[in-house]
């Protein structure tokens, strides 16, 4: 009998994390004897874990929070979505070389066509807040042919470097920036947004306001919500006649293009949202 395959998640911190949950019921789903663990690493011991990962035979792993950047540097390859957001969330590990991938933007694309039946190519979107979650998905929005994307960024300065990063990558691609004040031109670039995504940390903590003026959300407007909990925004959406969605769909389907880098397999969709859904209490 050979043994699991080992997988993990390296983050600091990565205690609440139900990747575990949601990579295992999919490995249970079809048969696959594999383990996945949670890794915490301090920012400075990066590199000597994936060492130690490497040496103990981990076929793969997830980065999460704050590691993303550090992983693309420590891969052999990196994948030119990856290379372009300088953000690595899965590692295949094969004969002592690293394969760094980045499925985040992935996750936001196949979310957005579920909840919205909205495609990428050719939409408008507005990425409200400009860290690294919103860098990882705009960059593989405008590579997957987004016509345009609005950034807004409280640090102004942040969402300018942002759209000088896609400019590069998707000559193509029309880009505006604003600050988070409900002015009448950011107010007219939300009603044109074929979704408006809310990608700060605003939202994490229960007692947290409004991550977008509700005042900018018009009835119609698709809004989702990267926290993956119910947050102030998408209560408030949804009354004043938005349609929303939460971030599960989006952990749930970068979690599967990890399982199908790591298994060449289709990732089992039902049984990873079973799982995930589990982890949450939902
Ligand atoms: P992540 O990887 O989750 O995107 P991050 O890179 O730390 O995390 O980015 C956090 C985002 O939330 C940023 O857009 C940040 O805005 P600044 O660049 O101005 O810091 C945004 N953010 C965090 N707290 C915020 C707050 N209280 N109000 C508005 N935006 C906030």
């Amino acid at each position: 009998m050979t043994a699991p395959l080992r997988f993990g998640l390296l983050g600091w911190p990565v205690k609440h994390s139900v990747s575990p949950q949601m990579q295992g019921a999919g490995f249970a789903a079809l048969g696959i004897a594999a383990t996945y663990e949670l890794i915490p690493v301090e920012p400075a011991h990066v590199a000597a874990k994936v060492a130690e990962l490497k040496q103990a035979g981990f076929a793969g792993w997830n980065i999460t929070v704050p590691h993303k950047g550090a992983m693309r540097r420590l891969v052999d390859t990196a994948e030119p979505a990856a290379m372009a957001a300088d953000s690595v969330n899965t590692v295949v590990h094969r004969q002592g070389q690293l394969h760094g991938y980045s499925t985040d933007g992935y996750g936001l694309e196949q979310a957005t066509r579920n909840a919205f039946g909205c495609p990428v190519r050719g939409g408008r979107f507005v990425f409200w807040g400009t860290g690294g979650a919103a860098r990882a998905t705009a960059v593989h929005f405008a590579l997957e042919g987004a016509v345009e994307l609005v950034l807004i960024n409280r640090t102004l300065d942040k969402a300018v470097e942002l759209a000088a990063l896609l400019r590069q990558v998707a000559p193509g691609c029309q880009l505006a920036t604003y600050a988070p004040e409900p002015t009448p031109a950011l107010a007219a670039a939300l009603r044109v947004a074929d979704v408006i995504y809310q990608c700060t940390s605003v939202g994490l903590k229960p007692d947290d306001p409004c991550a977008i003026p509700p005042e900018l959300l018009a009835p119609g407007a698709r809004v989702m919500d990267m926290i993956y909990h119910p947050t102030r925004l998408l209560a408030e959406a949804k009354a004043r006649g938005c349609q929303v969605a939460d971030g599960q769909d989006m952990l749930l389907y970068q979690g599967a293009r990890s399982f199908t880098i790591w298994t060449n397999q289709e990732a089992p969709i039902p049984a990873m949202r079973k799982g995930l859904r589990r982890a949450l209490g939902h």
